[in-house]
């Protein structure tokens, strides 16, 4: 196990291009169980959630992994295997994706309960269930493993709705979407999520053959097809990373570009940046943080509250990063978790490096301190790893990072990219 060593208190400077977005080409990749042609996606990043998923596809009977020129190709043979190995599963929650695809594919899948990031609560897959039976299919759970079966002649197409009490599910859309588009007939999906990353998959399914519209509103529609063929897709960049990159420029006081993003996948965060005063420039595809002087007064970042909610909305996966900033900012903001209200297992750990934090149930209230003092701390989940090293960029001293494994899911070469901008950063073997 590793742990990332921060030295703090240096200004970022520099050029970091985003990688491939990790949500996107999760479903993509699973989308490739859809057809028995060959399906190249270009820009997928290097990610452990990357390889469990090519784990996942291979253990399917896929032939799966990436070429000379780095595009990741994935062929389904004619008869996938029907049955998902529990231990790969369990690694990553998004290996559930494979659950629409199969189904409709083949007519059965038997894909074990998903784990991943705990997030601080339960996370149900009820809509995928209710998504998948509104299609025809009788679900069960047997033994730890979610078991669906289509009905003799095949899903058919239906209305449904598929909100959460939290709002839309990412993967729960993107799950019923796939399978829709190899049903009989026309299928609606109302409350669907309006995630980039669900876009994305529904395109590449359109270059696939698929039959959809409404892709990026509440309400998608989907024309069953008899089959779907293979496709050449680059999948969009991650915006998760990109924001979490602008934060990282803006608490250092640094020059930072971001390259190679989409602005228009983060107007709520760029909205926050201007609210909290963050001096920055905005490009077609790239977001730079301006210089300013961390410690002069009056010239931190200035509190801002958010709450987070599906896409337009204050992503969730920037909330925790979003906390490290305001953790040195001027005044008191609130953060409200909508999405996932568990979220919040990152404060602890902030206030071992003197944060001033404090939990109100799915408020967080944060008093900006001028100054953080690094210390050991552990990660919890992918983006609480995040926070903890941008919190380690400012605070002074070292602080190390234990747990990481759970950055290196989301995060290609952090510590590459972070000491390309400067910062005094090493990954260590963790005793
Ligand atoms: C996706 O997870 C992302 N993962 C998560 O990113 C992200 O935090 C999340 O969407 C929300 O944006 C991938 O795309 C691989 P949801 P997903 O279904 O699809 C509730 C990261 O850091 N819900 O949109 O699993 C659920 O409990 C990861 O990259 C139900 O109630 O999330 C939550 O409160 C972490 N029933 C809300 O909906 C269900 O059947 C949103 O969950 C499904 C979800």
């Amino acid at each position: 196990m590793d742990k990332l060593v921060v030295e703090g208190g240096g200004r970022l400077e520099g050029e970091v291009a985003v990688a491939g977005s990790k949500n996107a080409v999760l479903p993509v990749l699973a989308a490739a169980l859809l057809t028995r042609e060959r399906l190249r996606v270009a820009n997928a990043p290097d990610l452990v959630d990357v390889s469990s998923m090519v784990g996942v596809l291979r253990d399917l009977g896929c032939e799966a992994g990436r070429g000379g020129d780095g595009v990741l190709e994935v062929e389904a043979p004619d008869q996938p295997s029907q049955r998902t190995d529990w231990k790969l599963v369990a690694r990553m929650r998004a290996s559930f994706c494979v659950l629409g695809p199969l189904v409709a594919r083949t007519g059965r899948a038997e894909v074990s309960l998903p784990g991943g990031c705990a997030l601080g609560g339960f996370r149900p897959i009820d809509i995928h269930r209710k998504g998948l039976e509104a299609l025809g299919a009788d679900v069960r759970i047997e033994g730890g493993y979610v078991i669906a079966e289509a009905p003799p002649g095949g899903l058919r197409g239906t209305e449904m709705y598929l909100g959460t009490a939290f709002g839309s599910s990412v993967t729960g859309t993107a799950n019923v979407m796939m399978a829709a588009t190899l049903a009989q007939g026309r299928t609606v999906i109302q409350g669907a999520s309006c995630e980039p990353e669900v876009v994305d998959l529904g395109h590449c399914l359109v270059a696939m053959g698929a039959r959809i519209g409404g892709l990026g509103s509440p309400r998608v529609e989907i024309e069953g097809v008899d089959e779907l063929g293979g496709a050449d897709w680059t999948v969009i960049p991650d915006r998760i990373e990109a924001g979490t990159y602008v934060i990282a420029g803006a608490m250092t006081g640094g020059r930072v570009r971001v390259e190679g993003c989409r602005p228009d996948h983060l107007t709520t965060v760029l909205e926050r940046l201007r609210e909290a005063r963050i001096p920055h420039e905005v490009g077609a595809d790239w977001i730079e943080t301006q210089a300013w002087e961390p410690r002069a007064a009056g010239e931190r970042p200035g509190a801002t509250d958010i709450t987070t909610h599906p896409f337009p909305g204050f992503p969730t996966d920037l909330q925790a990063q979003w906390m490290a900033l305001m953790t040195m900012a001027e005044g008191r903001s609130i953060i409200t978790e909508r999405v996932y209200p568990e979220r919040f297992m990152h404060m602890a750990e902030l206030a071992r490096l003197g944060a001033d934090v404090r939990r109100e149930g799915a408020l967080a209230l944060v008093c900006g301190t001028p100054r953080l003092s690094g210390a050991h701390v552990t990660a919890s989940d992918l983006r609480a790893s995040a926070a903890l090293v941008l919190a380690g960029l400012v605070a002074e001293g070292e602080t190390h990072i234990h747990r990481v494994y759970h950055i290196d899911r989301g995060y290609e070469r952090i510590e590459e990219r972070l000491r390309s901008l400067g910062a005094t950063i090493r990954r260590e073997r963790d005793e």
